[in-house]
């Protein structure tokens, strides 16, 4: 159907409305996460306005607001005078540091602010939302976060969430028995490589990141006790060539950061360091191969280019084939892992 078919004066505006009222219901949900209201009615529900105000520390005034936005947004059930946690908001109620609870600090922290530049960064393509509001030179967020150490721990609590739910997956799904020695590209603090560790007992792990982030994967493998088979190794991938004498690249969550080109110039580099039979594992957030969606997927590319490195997106699994075939890495399959995450495999040719 084309748009002309459309009559504006019967279209409801509710669709739209919804989409106006998404940053006051982040608002709503995120100051709520700070107040610890969520835990609150976990440990007694049923608490009244006046009981919430008292405990939260507030007026009674601006708690009947922020009840009044929670409930409209289906955070909170008022039943008589009293409030109740919903299924929406129970999973938000405890294990602060895991998916879902981990997102809220991350959006708030270190994406709300940024994402206002979304328009420029389009017409400029390039980062706009992280040179206006967060602090620092490095062209990336990564980069920057280094600089502002309780921001690198929001960013590496949600990442490990995300990694932990998808690292839970994939070391049942991917078969590494015929690898020696993986190098986990962009490893970050170690969540993938300390779970892949512990199912493949005969398999060595390198990481490489940054020197910041190393320092901090390294003190958790030796916490572990891992440090035998896994150690994290400070570099830039793009200034360094990667360490040769593995059998085996994951770049886990990390192509999507960078433009194709860059993303090619990082398959050249894993081809270069291994040898023929070596495998290929490109983990990353599904997009579909018609550019249809999903939503994580346009949130994230949005991310990507205003905040994250100015360049990057969600990608098809079909173009990182592409991009492997490029440089002699022959598709060996996909794997849906994770909270909508897909595994791409290659083996060397
Ligand atoms: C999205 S996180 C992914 C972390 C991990 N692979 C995971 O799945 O949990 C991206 C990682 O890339 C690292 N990184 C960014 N730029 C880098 C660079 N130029 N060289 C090495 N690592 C880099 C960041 O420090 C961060 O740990």
């Amino acid at each position: 159907m084309s748009d002309t078919s459309i009559d504006p004066s019967t279209s409801s505006i509710e669709p739209l409305r919804e989409l106006f009222y998404g940053h006051y219901r982040f608002q709503y949900l995120s100051a709520a996460c700070q107040f610890g209201l969520f835990e609150l009615l976990g440990r007694e529900p049923g608490l009244t306005r006046k009981d919430v105000a008292e405990r939260l520390g507030i007026e009674e005034q601006p708690a009947r607001i922020l009840l009044l936005g929670c409930t409209s947004a289906g955070l909170l059930r008022k039943e008589d005078d009293g409030y109740f946690n919903t299924a929406v908001s129970a999973p938000l109620a405890g294990k602060l540091d895991d998916i879902p609870a981990a997102f809220v600090p991350w959006e708030q922290q270190i994406n709300y602010r940024p994402m206002f530049w979304f328009y420029e960064s389009l017409k400029e393509y390039s980062n706009v939302g992280l040179q206006k509001e967060v602090p620092g030179d490095s062209p990336t967020l990564y980069g920057r976060l280094a600089l502002d150490p309780a921001k690198e721990t929001v960013f590496h609590n949600m990442m490990g969430s995300v990694s932990r739910v998808m690292a839970e997956e994939l070391v049942q799904e991917l078969d590494l028995s015929g690898y020696t020695h993986l190098l986990d590209i962009g490893g970050g603090t170690a969540v993938n490589a300390t779970h892949l560790a512990r199912r493949w007992p005969h398999l060595q792990i390198t990481i490489a990141d940054l020197p910041t982030v190393a320092e901090r994967a390294n003190q958790k493998i030796a916490s572990l006790g891992l440090g035998d088979r896994v150690r994290a190794i400070g570099l830039d991938v793009f200034k360094d060539e990667f360490p040769k004498g593995c059998d085996a690249v994951l770049f886990g969550h990390f192509l999507e950061i960078w433009s194709a080109e860059r993303n090619k110039e990082l398959i050249a580099k894993a081809a270069r360091a291994v040898e023929p039979g070596a495998g290929l594992f490109v983990a990353t957030p599904l997009a579909h191969d018609d550019e249809t969606g999903p939503d994580v997927a346009a949130a994230l590319s949005a991310y990507f280019l205003t905040i994250a490195s100015g360049e990057g997106m969600v990608y098809t699994p079909k173009e990182y084939e592409e991009w492997a075939a490029e440089f002699g890495f022959e598709a060996s399959g996909r794997l849906h892992v994770g909270i909508g995450d897909i595994v791409i495999k290659g083996t060397k040719r």
